[in-house]
């Protein structure tokens, strides 16, 4: 009894909000010192595709693991799919790509995607049906009377990923579906990616391809040593650094220093000028005061941070130093051991 009181005060519910996804103030630390997650919270609409990003040991699978009850939080508050995190309700509407999969190599392609359906408790016909439907979605038909020890990482990535759809599930988690796939591969995962969300599947996705995010989610969420440091779109979480670049002829103008926060930087025989404006009017000034000066104008276009360089942003601290892999308690000088 007191097991279950004690084990029910981890997970307390919270309204949804209309987010398939609500987690607040999760935390998990390992053997008592590594901590994977401080403080996690964390908002997943219905419907849409949602990319965690973070550094390696940013604690992205040991979320992902919380959510499918592999893991134990210490502390969570919120819901998955309108039920508390931690209970098995939700489990049979979700689909799920586990970081480094290691389904037996004994195992054919066909095999794995219905023993997925069995674990799912579909039919001995819906498995068969799904299965074979699914080999074909992922381009892997060819190989599905193979075994998987004979599959090369990309081919294990996309059974991997048709096993994961086999019950139709409302919300798929993909923990770096894209892990070894070729360019085409990866194309071709991106446009089943957007034809579920289509369908109106949920989709949650770990990855650190940062240009494939940017191409495939409505939202992205940054995390770094086991706390969300950014959400939102990419839009909105880039929108503060956008900017107008004028390139032309010569050397820098002296006025320009006078503008409020524009820079400009001498290349080779150009001149780099950035005004911090996304307002294509508001530097028609600019331009003119350049070409009544005679110079020639050989660019002008508006600029944005990369998804590479909001990464940096978010992973690189005020002093410069870049988040190592998890946070680690340190032990406590002359304790001799673990801090508690
Ligand atoms: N079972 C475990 N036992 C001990 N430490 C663990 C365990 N699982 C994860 N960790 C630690 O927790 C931290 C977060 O790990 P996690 O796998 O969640 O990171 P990640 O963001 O998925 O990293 P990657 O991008 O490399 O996959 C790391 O420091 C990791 O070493
Ligand atoms: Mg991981």
């Amino acid at each position: 009894m007191h097991r279950l009181l004690s084990f029910a005060s981890l997970y307390s519910p919270m309204s949804t909000n209309g987010n398939v996804i609500d987690v607040h103030d999760v935390h998990k630390t390992f053997k008592k010192r590594i901590k994977a997650l401080q403080g996690v919270d964390l908002q997943v609409g219905a419907g849409e595709i949602f990319g965690l990003l973070g550094p390696n040991g940013a604690g992205k699978s040991t979320l992902v693991k919380i959510l499918m009850t592999v893991v134990r939080p210490d502390r969570i508050s919120g819901t998955f799919l309108g039920n508390s995190v931690g209970s098995k309700q939700p489990l049979a509407r979700v689909g799920y790509l586990p970081e480094h999969h290691n389904f037996p190599g004994y195992l054919t392609g066909l095999q794995v995607i219905e023993f997925s359906g069995a674990m799912c408790r579909l039919t001995k016909r819906e498995r068969r049906t799904n299965a074979r439907r699914l080999l074909d979605r992922v381009g892997m038909t060819r190989w599905g009377s193979s075994r998987l020890n004979s599959y090369s990482k990309g081919m294990l990535q996309r059974v991997g990923l048709a096993q994961a759809l086999v019950n139709d599930p409302k919300v798929v988690l993909l923990d770096e579906p894209t892990d070894g796939v070729d360019p085409v591969g990866r194309r071709e995962i991106r446009d089943l990616l957007l034809e579920l969300r289509d369908e109106g599947h949920t989709i949650f996705l770990n990855s650190h391809l940062l240009s494939e995010l940017e191409m495939v989610c409505d939202r992205v969420a940054i995390m770094v040593q086991g706390r969300v440091s950014m959400q939102g779109t990419i839009e909105e979480l880039t929108r503060d650094s956008r900017r107008h670049e004028v390139r032309c002829i010569g050397p820098c103008p002296d006025w320009i220093t006078a503008l409020p926060d524009a820079t400009a930087e001498c290349l080779e025989d150009e001149c780099r000028i950035s005004i911090p404006t996304d307002d294509v009017e508001a530097i028609q000034p600019i331009i003119d005061r350049l070409r009544k000066e005679g110079r020639s104008i050989t660019r002008v276009h508006a600029v944005r941070e990369s998804p590479e360089d909001l990464f940096m942003r978010a992973v690189v601290d005020e002093s410069g130093t870049i988040a190592a892999p998890g946070a680690e308690i340190k032990p406590r000088r002359g304790s001799g051991g673990d801090a508690p």
